[in-house]
């Protein structure tokens, strides 16, 4: 496939960035995204020109790192895939590609097309904890009851790969699926009971300091999210919310 690849490209955080035209040849299309970019990359460092900065790790839809907005949807065009799942077949030769960062106030862009999302680490370290006795009294996990339907909905929030793909797709740039599924792993369990209180408050503060907006109730996160975390964790939030509040 021949294609023309738009791209963000943007030195650091002070400086202006600018959307910059590559064609690209010979893409096939069982080639992964990240696989296409990195051809891109490889002819751009030949020519000794500055290859594009992107963000990856684990290339298999674990870790959440790789983080792009392509033709306008996180991810790209596919559903229930990270952009390192995502496959050149679901392009046409001659396609124009656009591909820019996740768009969001608190995802400042670091370069290119890598954003800083260590806001969503503030939150976690907010709240996205248990704390467990140790001292030698310690109930053995596997021998607390939990109810099936709950351990499936706990388990479930938790796949959240904390990827950010849910702002990105926000309108009011949210972080509302990704907080929510953090409190909802924690709150449908038992072993989560001690700290709910503190907890949902603590994160949803957390939230509001670093910027993002509020829900905008159009569920554009949930149709994005690779991994498709449930509207239902953002309503589990905001009763968590509330009898929390009730409880102060
Ligand atoms: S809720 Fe979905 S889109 Fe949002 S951070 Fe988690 S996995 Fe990514
Ligand atoms: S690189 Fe890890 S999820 Fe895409």
């Amino acid at each position: 496939m021949n294609l023309t690849l738009k791209i963000w490209r943007q030195k650091d955080a002070n400086t202006k960035g600018k959307m910059v035209d590559y064609p690209i040849s010979g893409v096939e299309p069982d080639m992964s995204f990240l696989e296409m970019l990195d051809v891109l990359n490889e002819e751009l460092i030949s020519k000794g020109e500055e290859p594009v900065e992107f963000d990856h790790d684990c290339r298999e839809g674990i870790c959440g790192a790789c983080s792009l907005q392509i033709n306008g949807e996180p991810h790209g065009p596919d559903r229930g895939v990270t952009t390192c799942q995502l496959h050149m077949r679901m392009f046409k030769d001659g396609d124009t590609i656009t591909i820019e960062p996740f768009r969001a106030t608190a995802f400042p862009v670091i370069k290119d097309l890598i954003v800083d999302r260590s806001s969503f680490d503030r939150i976690q370290q907010a709240g996205g904890f248990i704390s467990v006795n140790t001292s030698g009294n310690t109930i053995d996990a596997n021998a607390i009851p939990v109810n099936k339907d709950d351990a499936d909905d706990s388990f479930n929030a938790a796949t959240c790969i904390g990827c950010g793909a849910c702002v990105a797709a926000c309108k009011n740039a949210s972080a509302m699926l990704f907080t929510s599924a953090k409190v909802s792993q924690f709150a449908l369990l038992p072993q989560g009971q001690i700290e709910a209180t503190d907890r949902v408050l603590n994160m949803v503060r957390q939230m509001d300091e670093e910027g993002f907006g509020n829900c905008s109730n159009t569920g554009a996160c949930e149709i994005e999210c690779p991994k498709g975390i449930s509207l239902e964790n953002i309503a589990r939030m905001n009763r968590e919310y509330l009898s929390a509040n009730m409880k102060k």
